[in-house]
């Protein structure tokens, strides 16, 4: 733990470095040589929201950067899951493996990762833009509707719901979803870098086709 939250002091010296830099050199020298205090942890589920994570998935959790998840309207059950599965615990690897989101929810106790949730949860879904490729979006929905039998590939509507809505608490919501994101997590998936869904995703994937899962995540993008 302690070697975490070190790491993350680094990362964030690391990253402020060069705005450091960036100061006029005239006013350099008005300047203590100490570091600014911090500010005080942040309260309030909004005020993390909004002071942590806003940068990457706006205030109201409808990022707008395609590699960015949505999270507006998903699950609070399962965003509080994943935000646990971010978390490394003493020396072991996170199950949810990802340098930014885990140095993320390195100081959010359980508490704040259930508010979190809530918090979600409870804001309306701005969905992603739809792609335009017709023939790619059709391919897209019959595998998601239909799989692929030949290949033992299942529907994903069987768990994630004909409508993308997903089935709380374990199942998440899809529709609206970034492609760009959902086609990474397809591939993380199919890597075995993403392994905390007791491998049902992972099994789905080692089936699918890169086309397919192309298909897939733009036909993801356009559901409602
Ligand atoms: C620097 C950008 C950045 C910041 C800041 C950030 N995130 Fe993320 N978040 C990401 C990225 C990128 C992913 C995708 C990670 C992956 O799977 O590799 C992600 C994934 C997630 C997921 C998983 C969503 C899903 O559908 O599985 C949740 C939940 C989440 N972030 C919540 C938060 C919360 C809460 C905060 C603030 C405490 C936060 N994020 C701050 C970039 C960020
Ligand atoms: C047998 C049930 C099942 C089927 C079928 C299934 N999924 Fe999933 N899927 C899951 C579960 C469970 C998770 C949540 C894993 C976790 O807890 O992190 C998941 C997670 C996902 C995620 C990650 C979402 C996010 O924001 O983190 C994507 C994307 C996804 N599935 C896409 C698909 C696609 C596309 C198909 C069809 C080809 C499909 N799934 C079929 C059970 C299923």
């Amino acid at each position: 733990m302690k070697m975490i939250k070190t790491t993350i002091v680094l990362i964030a010296l690391s990253l402020s470095a060069p705005i450091l830099a960036e100061t006029d050199d005239d006013t350099a020298s008005d300047t203590p040589a100490s570091a600014p205090t911090p500010a005080p942890a942040p309260a309030t589920v909004e005020e993390i929201a909004s002071g942590v994570c806003a940068g990457c998935h706006n205030a109201d959790g409808n990022s707008v950067i395609p590699m960015n998840p949505i999270l507006a309207g998903q699950h609070a059950e399962y965003i509080t899951k994943q935000l646990m599965d971010f978390k490394a615990t003493d020396n072991e690897t996170p199950k949810r493996n990802s340098a930014v989101m885990s140095s993320m929810v390195a100081a959010l106790t359980p508490d704040d990762m259930k508010k979190l949730g809530e918090y979600y949860a409870k804001q309306k879904t701005t969905p992603s833009q739809v792609p335009a490729d017709e023939k790619l979006l059709e391919m897209g929905k019959i595998l998601y509707h239909g799989g692929n039998i030949e290949h033992g590939v299942p529907a994903c509507a069987s768990c994630h719901g004909p409508n993308g809505s997903g089935i709380p608490p374990h199942y998440p919501a899809l529709a609206g979803q970034h492609t760009e994101y959902t086609m990474t997590q397809l591939n993380l998936f199919n890597m075995g870098d993403r392994s905390n869904d007791n491998t049902v995703m992972q099994k789905v994937l080692t089936r699918m086709s890169g086309q397919e899962k192309k298909a897939v995540s733009a036909y993801i993008a356009t559901m409602r």
